[in-house]
């Protein structure tokens, strides 16, 4: 009997202590998924963190048709290579584009896209950047004296000698007006480099005068507007060829035409293809524009952004010098265009409809 006792509790025993030891394995279970589920969802726990990359873009503005492609078709790609964009536009203001960017890098970008307003001042935003350990690449519009990281944009000079190879080709004689772009954008300085390449043999043939040659401060169509009524007033409308920097300012530029009564009768050139611009080459009233398709522009430099972005190493063909250094840089090709190609380029791409254009509108 008490062999029975002895027997039956040391089987209790066994039986206890293996339900103890099964209930620590199952612990150990437990304990030991843990951490595995943490791993598979939130990877910042072994210190791998893959964040979603962030873009700030500092715009300078919104005015021009062509910049709300730019941000919207940037915006688009940024997002297509999974990452994300913050976009502010400083409506031509130096110093809210600084604080919009500071915005922007304490907003913890990753890296910073910048079309600048001013290509002097906006040097202090690339240092900002820089000291942030944020890397600056310049969008459409080179930041000038500052160690930009990469510069992507149109060849501007290219522009400038298109919109003059076009006009040349038709007037090869006579007085020449000039109407350039903001004196604070590089690019106004590469176009007019671009025109007066062209320009300058023929000057010196004594062929073509330039009797008008100003800046357009801004960008802003109402002082293209005072410089045209200008040109006319001092030459008693004796002008032959206006060279536009943009449509925008050549929309004003043929307003002054048609006031005195000289739209379409004096040939016009511009920049950008803009709506108002291909309704007035169908109209006539413009003769040419240079097309630059933004979603070639926006691509490229989302790609550029998110790679650098990543601390990928970029490669570039071509480097452009901002007076402090030579800046890696992408320049695409302008493309002109009149009334023979506005349907093989900007109807063709998209750029706008068949009906938009040919609506006959004038301005
Ligand atoms: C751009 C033009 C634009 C102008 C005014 C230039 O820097 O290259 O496309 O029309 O700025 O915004």
């Amino acid at each position: 009997m008490k062999r029975f006792f002895f027997r039956a509790s040391f089987v209790l025993l066994l039986f206890v202590l293996a339900q103890i030891i099964s209930a620590c394995e199952q612990n150990e279970a437990d304990s030991s998924n843990e951490p595995l589920r943490h791993n598979t969802y939130t990877p910042a726990d072994n210190g791998t963190d893959e964040k979603t990359i962030k873009i700030g873009f500092s715009m300078d503005t919104l005015l021009e048709e062509r910049w709300l492609k730019d941000r919207d078709l940037f915006k688009k790609a940024v997002e297509k290579l999974g990452a994300e964009v913050e976009i502010l536009a400083a409506n031509g203001d130096d110093a809210k584009q600084i604080w919009q960017a500071e915005t922007l890098i304490s907003n913890g970008i990753d890296l910073l896209v910048v079309t600048p307003h001013n290509a002097e001042s906006t040097a202090a935003i690339v240092k900002k950047a820089h000291s942030a350990g944020i890397k600056v690449l310049s969008y459409d519009r080179l930041v000038k004296n500052a160690e930009v990281d990469m510069y992507v944009s149109y060849d501007n000079e290219k522009v400038g000698e298109l919109q003059a190879r076009a006009i040349t080709s038709i007037v090869p004689r006579g007085n020449y007006v000039y109407i350039g772009g903001a004196e604070t954008d590089n690019n106004a300085h590469l176009l007019k480099k671009g025109v007066f390449k062209v320009l300058q043999p023929l000057i010196d043939k004594e062929a073509i005068t330039v009797v008008f040659d100003q800046w357009t401060k801004d960008w802003m169509p109402a002082n293209a507007k005072a410089n045209m009524e200008m040109a006319l007033k001092a030459n008693n409308n004796q002008i032959d060829a206006v060279i536009a920097a943009n449509d925008a300012t050549a929309g004003a530029i043929i307003q002054v035409l048609e006031e005195q009564g000289l739209a379409g009768k004096i040939p016009v050139a511009g920049q950008d293809a803009e709506l108002a611009a291909a309704q007035r080459i169908v109209a006539g009233f413009q003769t040419m524009t240079v097309y630059k398709p933004i979603n070639l522009l926006a691509e490229t430099a989302a790609e550029l952004a998110v790679k650098l972005a990543n601390g990928e190493v970029v490669t570039s063909d071509q480097k452009v010098n901002n007076g402090m250094i030579e800046v890696p840089s992408i320049l695409l090709t302008p493309i002109a265009v009149d009334q023979t190609n506005l349907d093989k380029t900007i109807i063709r791409d998209g750029f706008h409809t068949k009906e938009e254009v040919y609506q006959s509108k004038k301005h």
